[in-house]
């Protein structure tokens, strides 16, 4: 019989390849494959492409893992005012520079949600109103002792590059101004796209922006 299992060895080795595709497909495949379109549904992309190219970044970099870009509220101290509930913002929140809790909307098309869970550094929902300059926020990139002198924030260098003053450089990169915290004496230092682009995304997390686009971030 040539196709009796126990003596087929085409059988033998077919059954279990199948099977064992079929699961693969159906246990890792096809759900990956309908978590993407899902994400690709909810995930609402800034239309400035530098401001979307720095959202992605922040999400790479994982910055997640040490900011929150979450305010929150006292529940014990709520109160009813004309018929609104307003929650105060707790008071080891209050140095983040915001008179509101962060309220779900602002998530709504966060994909993922930048929420966070951790602060190893400051709550960056409203930091572009904090700090509003992008050479501070290169500065602190490159070398983050190099505004804030106890920071144990990692640098990133690779987002810049630095030449000689006679070196020419692409028209999209930005100039950063050398201050002397940086170390570079007598070299420039530059930008990247990159760099111009989580900035840019930096300068962006304030309230005013959250309003203008109806709590829609
Ligand atoms: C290992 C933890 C860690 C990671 C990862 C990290 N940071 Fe920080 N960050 C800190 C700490 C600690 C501070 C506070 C000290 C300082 O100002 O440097 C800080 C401060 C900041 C500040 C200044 C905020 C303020 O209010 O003073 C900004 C802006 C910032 N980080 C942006 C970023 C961005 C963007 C990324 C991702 C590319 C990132 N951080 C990744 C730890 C981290």
């Amino acid at each position: 019989m040539a196709f009796n299992i126990h003596t087929s060895h085409r059988l033998l080795f077919l059954i279990p390849a199948v099977s064992y595709l079929v699961l693969v497909a159906v246990c890792a495949v096809i759900p990956a494959m309908l978590e993407q379109q899902r994400e690709a549904e909810v995930e609402a992309p800034f239309e400035d492409a530098l401001l979307e190219r720095g959202r992605r970044l922040y999400r790479d970099f994982n910055c997640v893992a040490c900011h929150t870009q979450q305010i929150r509220g006292d529940e014990a101290l709520a109160s009813v005012i004309e018929g609104e509930r307003l929650i105060p913002v707790l008071k080891a929140d209050a140095r983040f520079g915001r008179e509101v809790a962060s309220r779900r909307e602002e998530y709504a098309h966060q994909q993922p949600p930048f929420m966070g869970t951790q602060r190893t550094g400051p709550d960056l929902s409203s930091v572009g109103r904090r700090l509003p300059e992008a050479q501070w926020h290169y500065w602190h990139l490159y070398t983050p002792q190099s505004v804030s002198p106890d920071s144990l924030m990692p640098p990133h260098r690779f987002l810049f590059t630095t030449t000689q003053p006679s070196d020419d450089v692409a028209a999209d990169y930005e100039k950063v101004l050398n201050i002397e915290g940086l170390g570079l004496p007598g070299k420039e230092l530059w930008a990247t796209p990159d760099a111009r682009a989580l900035v840019e995304y930096l300068l962006s997390l304030n309230r005013e922006f959250i309003e203008a686009e109806g709590l829609s971030r």
